[in-house]
C-alpha cells in the first residue's frame, strides 16, 4: 500500500493534533488540558457529532502560537509522507486561531513554515484551505471569506466551511461562497455528513466543484447522476463516517456504490486521532473492505490531483510523481 502515492484533499489541521501533540503545546503554553478533553484511556472524548466539535473546540483551545501551528502542519505531513502521500490539503479555521488571539499572519506563517520545513525533510507538499464554521453564523462567514479574498497568500488555494450542517443550511451562505470563488479560490462544503440528500442539493447552489463528505447523497438517485453528470468530486472519509455512527460498517458504506454510479471520489482522514484514521489506513480500507483494486486506488490518487486547488505547474508536477 505504501507504494501507491496518496493525495488527502479533507482534512482539519487542528484535527491532526494527536493527543500526546496537544498536551505537550498545552505544556509549552503554561496551560491546563482541558478537563473533559480526555478519556481514562488517554484518547479525545465525545458522545457523538456535536460533542466531537465541542472537544475539536477544547483542543484547539490551547494551541496558540505561530510555532504551535508550525509544529501540527509539520508532524502530520510528516506522518503522511511517511504513508506514502505526497500532496495534502490542510483545512485551517481563522475562527479557531481568532479565538485564541492569534493574528492572521502569525496563523498562517506557523501553517506555511510547517509545510516548508516538511517539504525539506521528505518531499511532500501541502496548501491550505480556508475554512469558515457554519454554526458561528453567515456574518462571521462573510468577514472569514472577505478577509481571505483580500489577504492573498500563495499557499491558501481554497475554501471551505465546516461545523453544524443540519442547523446551519448551505443556502444561507451564498454570498460568502460568491466572495471565496470571486476571489479565485477553489470551494467546497460539508455536506451529506449529518444531513442527508436536500443538503447537498444546496451545497451544489454554490460556486463549489467539490463537496466534502457528500456520501448521503445515495439516498436520492437523480442527485448521484447530477454529481456525476457535473463531475463534481467526494471528499470521502469512511472512517469517520463509521467511528461517528454516519454509516454502522465499512461494508454499509456507500463509497463503492457512488463510485460505481459515476461519481468522482477523493479519500480524507477528516480528524484522524480523533477517529483512529490516517490517510494511508483510508486507502487501506478501500482495498481491504470495500473491494478497490490497487489500480482503482491509483485513480482515486489522479482523481484527487485533478481537483486539488493547486495551482496547474504543482498539479502537473504531482502528476509527474504518480
Ligand atoms: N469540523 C471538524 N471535523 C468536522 C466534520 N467531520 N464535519 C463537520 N465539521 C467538522
Ligand atoms: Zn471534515
Amino acid at each position: 500500500m505504501r507504494v501507491i502515492p496518496k493525495v488527502e484533499l479533507h482534512v482539519h489541521l487542528e484535527g491532526t493534533a494527536p493527543p500526546e501533540l496537544v498536551h505537550r503545546i498545552s505544556v509549552r503554553n503554561g496551560l491546563p488540558l482541558p478537563e473533559r478533553l480526555l478519556g481514562d484511556d488517554g484518547r479525545f472524548r465525545y458522545t457523538d457529532f456535536l460533542d466531537f466539535l465541542r472537544t475539536y473546540d477544547l483542543a484547539a483551545s490551547v494551541i496558540r502560537t505561530g510555532e504551535d501551528y508550525r509544529d501540527i502542519t509539520y508532524e502530520y505531513l510528516c506522518s503522511c509522507a511517511a504513508g506514502g502521500a505526497i500532496y495534502v490539503e490542510l483545512t485551517a479555521s481563522p475562527d479557531h486561531a481568532a479565538l485564541v488571539g492569534l493574528s492572521d499572519e502569525e496563523h498562517l506563517g506557523g501553517i506555511a513554515q510547517g509545510i516548508d520545513d516538511a517539504r525539506r525533510d521528505t518531499g511532500i507538499e501541502g496548501r491550505i484551505l480556508i475554512s469558515a464554521v457554519r454554526n458561528f453564523g453567515v456574518e462571521q462567514a462573510l468577514r472569514v471569506a472577505r478577509h481571505a479574498a483580500e489577504h492573498p497568500h500563495p499557499y491558501v488555494v481554497g475554501f471551505s466551511m465546516a461545523g453544524d450542517e443540519a442547523g446551519f443550511p448551505a443556502g444561507d451562505f451564498g454570498q460568502v461562497f460568491e466572495i471565496a470563488a470571486g476571489a479565485g479560490l477553489g470551494c467546497t462544503i460539508h455536506a451529506g455528513e449529518w444531513a442527508g440528500a436536500d443538503s447537498v442539493r444546496a451545497a451544489l447552489s454554490l460556486p463549489v466543484t467539490r463537496i466534502a463528505h457528500g456520501v448521503r447523497s445515495i439516498e436520492d438517485p437523480s442527485l448521484v447522476s447530477e454529481l456525476a453528470d457535473r463531475g463534481i468530486v467526494l471528499e470521502c472519509c469512511p472512517t469517520s463516517n463509521v467511528v461517528l455512527g454516519v454509516y454502522p460498517s465499512y461494508e454499509q458504506h456507500p463509497l463503492p456504490e457512488l463510485r460505481a454510479a459515476g461519481v468522482r471520489v477523493t479519500l480524507g482522514s477528516d480528524d484522524p486521532p480523533y477517529f483512529g484514521a490516517t490517510i494511508e489506513g483510508e486507502y487501506d480500507v478501500c482495498a481491504e473492505r470495500m473491494g478497490f483494486s490497487a489500480e482503482d486506488l491509483r485513480a482515486v490518487t489522479a482523481t484527487a490531483i485533478d481537483a486539488a486547488f493547486c495551482d496547474d505547474d504543482l498539479r502537473a508536477a504531482l502528476r509527474d510523481r504518480i
